[in-house]
């Protein structure tokens, strides 16, 4: 199938090889971290983190378990509100096993702040964030990122599971949506 570049499309900022390539070094990286323990889960923010959950485990060279976590994101408008709600919890209990939340991206820091303290909450044996992608510019909460794909400059950008009013998901890069898209 030919996956052309759309026209909402401005530019491709993240191209298949570069994530490939940074996904092969995220989980070459958490597989040596969590070498000795057992019980590591996964837990995927859906639906951004869906690809980039499916990518990074396959690399995992150590045991884990997948688990996903729905929340609500932002509507059309380009804008954050801080208000985060649970839409999805996971299937499996954290409580005293090793959690690694992998959200596709940073924006304010609400969502990843929620989740991180909604899990201590749970009392996991660990508890790490894995994120593809931070625009630092944009942070209102402080949250700590225990991996990190890339930064990238202020800008709404769409693919690899990122999406623009549910659209883009599946293109297989990452591109910057054109302004008077989301204007
Ligand atoms: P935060 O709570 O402001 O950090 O926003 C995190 C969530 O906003 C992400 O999980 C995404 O769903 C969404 N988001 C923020 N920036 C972008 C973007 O550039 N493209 C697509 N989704 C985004
Ligand atoms: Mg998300």
């Amino acid at each position: 199938m030919n996956k052309s570049i759309p026209n909402a499309i401005e530019r491709v900022l993240l191209d298949e090889e570069t994530i490939t390539a940074r996904v092969r070094e995220l989980a070459a990286q958490i597989s040596a971290d969590y070498a000795g323990l057992d019980d590591l889960v996964l837990v995927g923010v859906l639906k951004g983190a869906f690809i980039f959950m499916a990518d990074l485990a396959r690399r995992l060279t150590v045991a884990h378990h997948v688990d996903f976590i729905a929340l609500s994101s932002y509507n059309r408008d380009a804008v954050s509100t801080g208000a985060v709600r649970l839409i999805m919890d996971t299937r499996t209990s954290v409580t005293g096993r090793n959690v690694l939340v992998v959200e596709d991206i940073l924006d304010t820091g609400h969502t990843l702040d929620y989740l991180v303290r909604t899990f201590r909450a749970r009392n996991p044996a660990s508890l790490r964030t894995c994120v593809l992608i931070s625009k630092p510019e944009r942070r209102q909460v402080k949250v700590p990122i225990d991996y990190l794909g890339f930064e990238i400059p202020n800008e709404w950008v769409v693919g690899y599971g990122l999406d623009y009013a549910d659209r883009f998901r599946t293109l297989p890069y990452i591109g910057v949506l054109k302004r008077e898209v989301y204007e």
